[in-house]
């Protein structure tokens, strides 16, 4: 493997273009090829970076110098992709969440496992400088024994709108906090009981809103709501928490408060300056410490922050909740 590792991107929607951008700009990697099923997007990332446009999933990962892969296709078909790469020797880094079942996870896994490849999902939010301040906190005792956990992420209708046939608001969004909150408590959950609501996308059939209570195999319970039906016109499109009470202290994680905000005569928006701000002509943020991580793991061998079993549990909890609204009551997990 030579010093600059080189990536293929796989899926050039919305993430995948920030992948290939944040490949191309790092100092210790180079975006070598680009695969989408839409050639024209496959074309036009090619051009962009002056890199392989392949025509299939092959031709990318058969690149000269690929050493490793960001899976950035949507969240139906990480499976073809993530297995094939790690057949072929290369590093898998998947959007989140891994899958949208056990089965494709568990295969997922089991391919990286068996090829001897680093595998990690893009929980992009454990890097967000925020959350890990908050873990640390609570990793120094400042917390004490953890009573509760409080989630919240929503999003404007047009990410529902755009996302609500392929996934559901619990595996797009929920994943996240599942994943964090997880992370933060420490513990399994053992007890998952979730209500939705459907009206703003029920003409599609999707939920607008699932609220989820979880119970941890050491004794704190956890509250999620995750939304993707918040009016066009708030000024943040991302209205995110995160809250921990303990027996010693607290710690609140709040997005979307972001301290700026730009104003048209008929409008005020808060844009991201958290996960893909450009600074200085270069995408920065949350997402490009996350691929950084990820280039350093490959480079050094290291585990990366989020584990396979991290991963497939956040899926394991979505399947959950999930099972949860179809039987209308708590489903045991262990
Ligand atoms: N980390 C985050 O904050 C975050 C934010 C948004 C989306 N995501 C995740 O990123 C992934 C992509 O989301 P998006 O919003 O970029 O989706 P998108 O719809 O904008 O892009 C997906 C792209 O994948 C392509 N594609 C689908 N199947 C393919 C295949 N088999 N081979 C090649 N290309 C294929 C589609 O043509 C499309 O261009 C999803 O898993 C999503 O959950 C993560």
């Amino acid at each position: 493997m030579s010093e600059i590792l080189g990536a293929a991107v796989i899926g050039l929607g919305m993430m995948g273009q920030r992948h290939a951008r944040i490949w191309a700009e790092l100092p210790g990697t180079r975006l070598v090829s680009v695969h989408d099923l839409d050639a024209q997007l496959t074309a036009q990332a090619a051009q962009a970076y002056d890199v392989v446009g392949a025509a299939s999933l092959q031709e990318a990962l058969g690149a000269p110098g690929v050493d490793m892969v960001s899976v950035c296709t949507d969240d139906r078909y990480h499976l073809e992709p993530c297995v094939a790469a790690a057949q072929a020797g290369k590093h898998v880094l998947v959007e989140k969440p891994l899958a949208l079942n056990l089965a494709d996870a568990d295969a997922i896994i089991a391919a990286c496992h068996g090829a001897g490849v680093t595998l990690m999902v893009g929980h992009v939010v454990r890097f967000d400088p925020r959350y890990q301040a908050a873990k640390q906190a609570i990793d120094a005792g400042e917390v004490g024994d953890i009573i509760h956990v409080y989630g919240r992420r929503n999003n404007i209708l047009a990410s529902g709108r755009r996302i609500c046939g392929r996934t559901s608001v619990a595996f797009f969004l929920g994943s996240h906090d599942l994943d964090l909150m997880r992370w933060f408590v420490g513990a399994e959950v053992v007890r998952v009981y979730a209500e939705s609501s459907r009206k703003a996308l029920a003409d599609v059939g999707a939920d607008d809103t699932i609220y989820t209570l979880l119970k941890y195999d050491n004794g704190a319970v956890g509250c999620l709501e995750t939304c993707w039906a918040i009016p066009e016109g708030v000024p943040n499109t991302l209205d995110a928490r995160l809250e921990v009470i303990g027996t010693a202290g607290r710690v609140a994680v709040r997005v979307g408060d972001e301290s700026l905000e730009i104003a048209s005569q008929d409008r005020a928006r808060r844009p991201d300056i958290a996960y893909g701000p450009i600074v200085c002509d270069l995408q920065h943020g949350a997402l490009r410490t996350q691929l950084e991580h990820f280039a350093d793991c490959v480079r050094t061998g290291c585990p990366p922050l989020i584990s396979p079993s991290d991963a497939r549990a956040a899926v394991e909890l979505c399947v959950a909740i999930h099972q949860s609204l179809d039987a209308g009551m708590p489903v045991a997990l262990r």
